[in-house]
């Protein structure tokens, strides 16, 4: 079987493919190392699967951020991965915090982040959840209908309070992986559209709200974006509204956020930009097309998620079973099956993502095979890794370890079947702390309050 045609066989299947690894990760003796710590004996101590969080690795790509955008306020998306010791190093290394529900709100709350560096987002907040924003003194909500506008400035009202308001926009620009594409994208539920007029006129209801302050606009163009054409249709758009919104209402607004989806590597395919070459990009094109329009710049912000935390985890799993099977036309497919599966990383089988992997546990002389990884749900299309080359020796309590599942993996874990979702242990210096623990068969059954 050859796999994919940009998948090639490795030189040495032992060895790692560095860029796709938080940046501790290492191999001795065939063994994975991260943080200083063997991942077996992690396995042994906590279990598997387990989520592996590189806490140095994450550090250092917020604080890189951080740096990049030091004219910026860098909110880091906690929809990508949110527990309590993420929040906190996140306030640490200085950066903002994004939360779209009421739940992260609470993590962000518990995990001490100070209240005026939250922003808050969703198209459909409940009056519960902007209450208790408002109460709590969140420093931006980011509007996204005329209804969520109504609601907030009612709320406002009836507590005496001021909310900070973003108008999020739909700026008729999807971007994707490696390419974007314009004009096509209005037809989504996020935003206002500029084109329609629905933008300026949820600025002009904001600006009218007495307990709201109208900050500026938020554009946000998708996922995994790696260069910066889409930014650049975005930013044209949102600027013209914003220098729009200058001349006929007669307030140059504040702030503007561009969003988040700056991409990472999760296979050799991918070859991600850094902060500083985004942030000089972004810098050059909002600039320029501020001088065009004759308006100052701004005060910018932008929502990185994956880009911190995905590359930062990895995931490590035991192999269960191996099983040959053979393919029409001759050819055979490994099928290595693990112990977690769609349950805890469920965007292969929801975005066909690509992801590899390396056998964690011990060094091999055996020829590559190409493998598929599979998990234990009932479901065909539980699959971990499509395709990757793995030692043919393969075998039952081998460990596999899936780089890149920091993002969009753990804060989207189920129990289907009746899964345990995994821990998150962080690493750093050697050692190993759980941070978010192994559910247990109680925590599964805690809601389950039978046929009373
Ligand atoms: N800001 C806003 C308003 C967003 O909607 C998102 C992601 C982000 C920032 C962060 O985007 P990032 O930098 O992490 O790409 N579940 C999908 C991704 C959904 C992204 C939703 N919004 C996945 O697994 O690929």
């Amino acid at each position: 079987m050859r796999g994919p045609s940009w998948l090639r066989p490795p030189a040495d299947a032992n060895d790692l493919v560095a860029p796709l690894w938080s940046t501790t990760a290492r191999k001795v003796d065939g063994v994975l190392e991260v943080g200083g710590v063997a991942l077996p004996d992690l396995v042994a101590q906590h279990g598997s699967p387990a989520y592996v969080l590189d806490e140095a690795d994450f550090r250092a790509r917020a604080g890189a951020f951080r740096d990049a955008f030091a004219a910026y306020d860098v909110y880091y998306a906690g929809k990508a991965f949110l527990s309590t010791a993420v929040a906190r190093w996140v306030a640490e290394e200085g950066l903002f915090l994004d939360v779209c529900s009421g739940g992260e709100l609470t993590v962000a709350e518990r995990g001490g982040v100070p209240m005026e560096r939250v922003g808050f987002h969703g198209n459909n907040k409940s009056a519960e959840e902007l209450t208790r924003a408002v109460r709590l003194g969140v420093g931006r909500i980011i509007v996204d209908s005329f209804h969520e506008i109504d609601r907030l400035a009612a709320i406002t009202e009836e507590l005496g309070a001021t909310a900070r308001v973003m108008v999020r926009v739909t700026a008729g620009v999807e971007a994707h992986t490696h390419e974007y594409i314009a004009t096509a994208h209005e037809d989504q539920k996020f935003g206002f559209s500029i084109t329609s007029g629905d933008a300026l006129e949820a600025v002009r209801r904001v600006l009218a709200a007495p307990g709201l302050e109208a900050r500026g606009l938020h554009s946000h163009i998708g996922s995994q974006i790696f260069d910066s054409s889409g930014f650049e249709v975005a930013a044209r758009r949102v600027l013209a509204l914003h220098a729009r919104i200058a001349t006929e209402l007669g307030v140059e607004l504040p702030e503007m956020d561009l969003g988040g989806g700056f991409g990472i590597a999760y296979t050799t395919q991918d070859d991600p930009s850094r902060p500083d070459k985004l942030a000089a990009e972004m810098t050059q094109i909002v600039e320029h097309e501020c001088r065009a329009l004759g308006i100052a710049r701004p005060h910018l912000s932008i929502e990185p998620g994956r880009a911190i935390v995905g590359p930062a985890m990895c995931t490590v799993y035991e192999v269960g079973t191996v099983k040959q099977v053979h393919l029409d036309g001759g050819a055979v497919r490994t099928y290595v099956s693990v112990d977690g599966g769609m349950s805890d990383n469920i965007r292969t089988a929801l975005y066909d993502a690509d992801y590899s992997c390396t056998l964690a546990s011990r060094a091999s002389d055996a020829p590559p095979v190409l493998a598929r990884v599979v998990g234990k749900h009932c479901e065909a299309g539980d699959i971990v890794v499509k395709d990757e080359f793995v030692p043919g020796d393969v075998a039952p309590g081998d460990l596999l370890a899936v780089p890149g599942t920091g993002a969009y993996c753990r804060s989207m874990a189920s129990n289907y079947n009746h899964a345990l979702r995994p821990p998150v242990v962080a690493v750093r210096d050697g050692s190993a702390r759980v941070v978010v623990r192994r559910e247990t068969v109680d925590d599964l059954l805690a809601t389950d309050v039978g046929d009373q």
